[in-house]
């Protein structure tokens, strides 16, 4: 059976403003041409609401959320008006924590060589699928300031890292990539620094992988993952790491695949109820424009629409995105002229 065909859509700030209506002008189509409907409800959260009435994050509506909703669809959240990002916490960390959403999962794809800075590398290269745990690690708010705002302050920022956090994130990793077809899964943390949390990550690592021969299970420390991910590609298939790391190592990986306007993400709670997102921020610095790359959010539809039961529909989008690339149809930041509504156009022309 397919999960409920209802979409909840938070445009939220900046940059999502733009990029949300452009993929749902996409969605229009797609359901048009393939006779689908998904029904939609638009959620208006993000720093507006919060500096007109205070709300961040309604307490009734992560149950809605849960209860009424095959998907969540986001476009960004932070506002240089909030510094303080509270609004951010409570309703993008808020929905990863509470819909329990343990996979970020971020696909590194080149689609075209000429976007990818590194030389001589193609789209043979470039293709790996990071699965970033979601519920925990430094992203909890545990800890604590003590003595602020004087000079003995001690602010305190725990890693929470638990058995069962470890053990599902890399079994979700092994899982794909035996499903896939992948030979490999990294995992990468810092134990030869964090003794204790990152201790928990090896042996966990290497129980799940005993159960998976004939995937090779191999491991690289953090920084030796940025690396080699800037020096050797080709040598990743699956990676699988941490919240903060995941976090760093995606926007990295984001420039291998041509730059952050096309990195998309899946906050995935298999079964459940689960968010999907570009990679990107609100990018205040072109908030407003008309310019911003829709093509991460494009991305990220079709994972929310396989999500959803129609994998066809997400090829159909890597394909139209792939086109859009081939044929510059893109954005001033990846050398092109066009404005957010223009690329959506070609994706639309691509589909039809
Ligand atoms: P950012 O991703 O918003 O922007 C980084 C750079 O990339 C900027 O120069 C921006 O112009 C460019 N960029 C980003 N998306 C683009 C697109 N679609 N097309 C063209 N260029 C694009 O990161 P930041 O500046 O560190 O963050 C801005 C705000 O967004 C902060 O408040 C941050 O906390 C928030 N943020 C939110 C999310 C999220 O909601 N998932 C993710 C990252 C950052
Ligand atoms: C992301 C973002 C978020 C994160 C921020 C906005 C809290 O950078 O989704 O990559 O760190 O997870
Ligand atoms: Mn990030």
């Amino acid at each position: 059976m397919k999960p409920i065909q209802k979409i909840a859509i938070i445009p939220g700030d900046g940059i999502g403003q733009e990029v949300v209506p452009a993929a749902l002008r996409v969605l229009d189509h797609l359901e048009a041409k393939h006779g689908l409907s998904i029904e939609r409800e638009t959620f208006d959260l993000g720093a507006e609401r919060y500096l007109r009435d205070g709300t961040t994050m309604p307490a009734e509506l992560m149950e809605r959320f849960r209860e009424e909703f095959g998907a969540i669809f986001l476009g960004a959240l932070g506002d240089p008006r909030v510094p303080s990002n509270v609004h951010a916490k409570d309703i993008l960390l808020g929905s990863r924590f509470q819909l329990d959403l343990f996979i970020n999962l971020r696909p590194i794809k080149l689609l075209d060589s000429r976007y990818c800075p590194l030389k001589d590398k193609g789209p043979e290269d470039i293709d790996i699928m990071v699965f970033r745990e979601n519920t925990e690690g430094l992203y909890t708010g545990i800890g604590g300031q003590f003595k602020r705002d004087t000079p003995d302050e001690v602010a305190i920022e725990a890693e929470m890292n638990t058995r069962k956090g470890v053990e599902r994130i890399i079994r979700a990793a092994f899982a794909y990539a035996d499903s896939a077809g992948k030979s490999s899964v990294c995992m990468s943390d810092k134990a030869n620094a964090m003794r204790h949390g990152h201790d928990l990550w090896q042996r966990t690592f290497k129980e799940v992988a005993a159960e998976y021969p004939h995937i090779r299970a191999w491991h690289l420390y953090v920084d030796v993952l940025c690396m080699e991910l800037v020096r050797v590609p080709e040598r990743f298939e699956v990676i699988v790491t941490n919240n903060l790391f995941g976090d760093i190592v995606t926007d990295l990986g984001a420039q291998l695949q041509g730059g952050i306007g096309l990195a998309a993400s899946g906050n995935i709670h298999p079964g459940r109820v689960s968010l999907f997102e570009p990679v990107h921020g609100s990018a205040p610095d072109i908030a407003g424009q008309g310019i911003a790359n829709p093509l991460a959010t494009v991305l990220s539809l079709g994972m929310m629409l396989e999500h959803l039961g129609y994998p066809e529909l997400h090829g159909q989008l890597k394909d139209a995105v792939s086109h859009c690339l081939t044929h510059g149809h893109v954005t001033r930041e990846l050398g092109g002229s066009m404005t957010t509504d223009a690329v959506t156009d070609a994706v639309i022309a691509f589909l039809s």
